[in-house]
């Protein structure tokens, strides 16, 4: 499986993601992640990633392109894996398929998680994600059992920085003025569908395996 996770911020793209790697041990390539790793490491990429991050805006496409071309490049790739926030113009879109043209290997999904936009801000500011597993929460609808600790690993929990209101409109905004129009892409490609992303967490990971013919 050759997946894209499309879905507006605060969708439950990487929660969803995350519990396909548990299930199926498919890697997860988060464009969101891996910027927010070159920021936490200091690197020149990130400090000119975070720059465009902290305002809710995207990263240049030479950045994010590299990155994602090297990532794909690595050995646990080769057994599939699920694009999360990426692409997200569509400028990545024809890059990514270039790329995957040229390894003759294309995508065999693209799969939208759809949550009408006035729930997404709570789940937004409400999140917290584990510093030691990456595990997230929220704390509106899935608060950990202590406060700012993780259930998993017991590490501290964090507030990503743009996850403010502020930042987060602005997100939406980029979402719907640059990402949206991917729906059109992949429809036209024949490989788009689409799953309700309100009820629990495991409602919605059924959907999406019943989506994707997984068992
Ligand atoms: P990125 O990290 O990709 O953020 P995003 O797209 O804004 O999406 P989120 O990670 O916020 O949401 P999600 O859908 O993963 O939701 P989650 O599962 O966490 O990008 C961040 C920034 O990096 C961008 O703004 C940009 O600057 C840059 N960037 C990244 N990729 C780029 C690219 N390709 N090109 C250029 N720039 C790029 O869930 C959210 C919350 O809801 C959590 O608290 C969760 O517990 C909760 N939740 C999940 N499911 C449910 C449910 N069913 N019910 C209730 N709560 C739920
Ligand atoms: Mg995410
Ligand atoms: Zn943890």
């Amino acid at each position: 499986m050759r997946l894209v996770l499309l879905g507006a911020p605060g969708a439950g793209k990487g929660t969803q993601a995350k519990k396909l790697i548990e299930k199926y041990g498919i890697p997860q390539i988060s464009t969101g992640d891996l910027l927010r790793a070159a920021v936490a490491a200091g690197t020149s990429l990130g400090k000119e990633a975070k720059s465009f991050m902290d305002k809710g805006e995207l990263v240049p496409d030479r950045v994010v392109l590299g990155m994602v071309e090297e990532r794909l490049k690595q050995d646990d790739c080769k057994k599939g894996y699920i694009l999360d926030g990426f692409p997200r113009n569509t400028a990545q879109a024809e890059a990514l398929d270039k790329m995957l043209d040229t390894l003759k290997v294309p995508l065999t999904a693209a799969l939208s998680v759809d949550v009408p936009f006035d729930d997404l801000m709570k789940r937004l500011t409400g999140r917290r994600t584990c510093k030691g597993c990456g595990q997230m929460y929220n704390v509106f609808f899935n608060a950990p059992k202590k406060d700012g600790k993780c259930d998993k690993c017991g590490g501290e929990l964090f507030q990503r920085d743009d996850d403010k209101e502020e930042t987060i409109k602005k997100r939406l905004d980029v979402y719907s003025s640059q990402t949206a129009p991917l729906f059109d892409y992949y429809k036209k490609k024949g490989i788009l569908s689409s799953v309700n992303g309100t009820g629990s967490i495991d409602e919605i990971f059924k959907a999406v395996c019943n989506s994707l013919g997984l068992k």
